[in-house]
C-alpha cells in the first residue's frame, strides 16, 4: 500500500455523468453543479468533452473561468488522443489556475479490432505522441487506456509505462464496461504498481462502471491496492448503468476509516444538497433505496428498529444523517411502526399521552396505517381529533419540550 493517505476525488458528473441518456445539461446547469462541487470540495472537476460540441467547449470554458480559482478544484476536460481534441480541450480549460488534460485511447483487442481498426503497435505510437503533445501544453496530463478491464495485462502495462515515460502525471485505469470483479480490479492496480517503471511518481486512479453493480466495490478495491484518485459521479449517473457513486465511495472511506486508513477532502455535509441539485438539473430521480442519498437511506419504519434508534442510533445507523446533510425526519410512521415511535411523534407534535391514552391512539393508528403507506403529522392530528373525549389523558406538551422534526436522540453516533 502506498504511504499517501489522501485519496483525491475526481468528479466526472459533468462529463461521464452527462453522457448518460437523458442527462445532458445546459451551460448554466453545468455551472451551478460545478459551483456546488466546489463547495463539496472535490479535488478535480471533469467539466466536459470540449471537442464534442461548441456548447460543451463553452460550458467547460465557463466552469474554468468561474470555478478554476487558485484554491478551487483542478478543472479537467476530456480529449481523444489526437491533436485537434487536445487543442480544443486545452483552450477550454485554459482560464483555470489548476488545469488538467485527460486524454484516452482504447487498449483492449475488441476495441482495437472493431472500433479503432488499429494495431497494438500503432496505438503505442499514438499514446507516446499524444501524451507528449498534451504535456507540452499542460502541467497535468491524465492518460486512460480505455477498456483496461478487458485489455491484455501485458500490453496494458506496456502502454501505461509509455504514457509515464512521455509525461503522464496521472494514470487512470478504466473498467469501461463494468466487467471486472473487485479481486480482479485490485489485481490489475497492484500489477501496475508492482511492475511498471516510474509508477511511483504518478497518481493511479480508478474509473469503474456499474454494469454488474460493482463500480463502488471495484473502486474501493482499487484504493486498497494503492490507487489514490477515484473517478466517480454524483448519484452514480453515467454511461449505461452509471459510474461509481461519489457519495457511496466517500462515505465508505469515511465510515470504514479504520479499515481503509485513508481520507478525502470532501465536506460530506454538502452531499445531500449536491445530490438534489444534480437530480434537478438532469431530471433523473434518486431511487428511495439509494445508499446515502435515497429518501429512505436514514428512515426507519419498523417498530423494532424505531425503538432501537430511539434508545441509541448506533443500533441501526452506521452514520448520522446530518453527516451527509440529511435534514429530514428519520422516523417514518407506517403499519410496521411501534408504540415508542408513535408516542415520540405525538410528543413532538405537542401531545403527551399516558399509557391508557396511548393504547387507544395506537389501536386507531394501526387501523389508519393499514390503509396508507405513511401516516403523516396531519393524519395523526386528525386521528387525535377523531378520538375527541375518548382520549381524556392526552395533554399538551409545553412547546419547549416538543421536539419537532428530528425525533432521534442524537447523543451518540458512529461518526
Ligand atoms: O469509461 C471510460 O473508459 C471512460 C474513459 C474516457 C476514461 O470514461
Ligand atoms: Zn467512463
Amino acid at each position: 500500500m502506498t504511504g499517501d493517505p489522501y485519496v483525491r476525488i475526481f468528479d466526472t458528473t459533468l462529463r461521464d455523468g452527462e453522457q448518460a441518456p437523458g442527462c445532458t445539461m445546459t451551460r448554466d446547469e453545468k455551472l451551478a453543479v460545478a459551483r456546488q462541487l466546489a463547495l463539496l470540495h472535490v479535488d478535480v472537476i471533469e467539466a466536459g468533452f470540449p471537442a464534442a460540441s461548441p456548447g460543451d467547449w463553452e460550458a467547460v470554458h465557463a466552469v474554468a473561468q468561474d470555478i478554476g480559482t487558485h484554491n478551487g478544484p483542478t478543472i479537467c476536460a476530456l480529449a481523444r488522443a489526437n491533436e485537434r481534441d487536445i487543442d480544443r480541450c486545452f483552450s477550454a480549460i485554459q482560464p483555470a489556475a489548476k488545469r488538467r488534460i485527460h486524454t484516452f485511447i482504447a487498449t483492449s483487442d475488441v476495441h482495437l479490432e472493431h472500433k479503432l481498426r488499429m494495431s497494438r503497435a500503432r496505438v503505442t505510437e499514438v499514446v507516446a505522441a499524444m501524451v507528449r503533445y498534451a504535456r507540452a501544453r499542460c502541467e497535468e496530463v491524465e492518460f486512460s487506456p480505455e477498456d483496461a478491464g478487458r485489455s491484455d495485462p501485458v500490453f496494458l502495462r506496456e502502454i501505461v509505462g509509455i504514457a509515464i515515460e512521455c509525461g503522464a502525471t496521472i494514470l487512470n485505469i478504466p473498467d469501461t464496461v463494468g466487467y471486472t470483479t473487485p479481486d480482479e480490479y485490485a489485481a490489475m492496480i497492484a500489477g501496475i504498481r508492482r511492475s511498471v517503471p516510474g509508477v511511483e511518481n504518478v497518481v493511479l486512479s480508478t474509473h469503474c462502471h456499474d454494469d454488474l453493480g460493482l463500480a463502488v466495490a471495484n473502486s474501493l478495491a482499487g484504493v486498497r491496492a494503492g490507487a489514490r484518485q477515484v473517478e466517480c459521479t454524483i448519484n452514480g449517473i453515467g454511461e449505461r448503468a452509471g459510474n461509481a457513486s461519489l457519495e457511496e465511495v466517500v462515505m465508505a472511506l469515511c465510515a470504514r476509516r479504520q479499515l481503509f486508513g485513508v481520507e478525502t477532502g470532501i465536506d460530506t455535509r454538502e452531499i445531500m444538497r449536491t445530490s438534489r441539485l444534480v437530480s434537478a438539473c438532469t431530471g433523473i430521480a434518486v431511487p428511495p433505496n439509494k445508499a446515502i442519498v435515497g429518501g429512505n437511506a436514514f428512515a426507519h419504519e419498523a417498530g423494532i428498529h424505531q425503538d432501537g434508534v430511539l434508545k441509541n442510533p448506533l443500533t441501526y445507523e452506521i452514520m448520522r444523517g446530518e453527516t451527509v446533510g440529511w435534514d429530514g425526519s428519520t422516523l417514518v410512521l407506517g403499519k410496521h411502526s411501534g408504540r415508542h415511535a408513535v408516542r415520540c411523534r405525538l410528543e413532538a407534535l405537542g401531545h403527551q399521552c399516558d399509557d391508557a391514552a396511548l393504547d387507544l391512539v395506537f389501536t386507531r393508528f394501526k387501523e389508519v396505517a393499514d390503509g396508507k403507506k405513511v401516516v403523516n403529522d396531519a393524519d395523526l392530528t386528525a386521528l387525535l381529533s377523531g378520538l375527541g373525549h375518548e382520549a381524556p389523558s392526552i395533554t399538551p406538551v409545553p412547546a419547549s419540550r416538543a421536539r419537532l422534526r428530528h425525533l432521534t436522540p442524537r447523543t451518540t453516533s458512529a461518526l
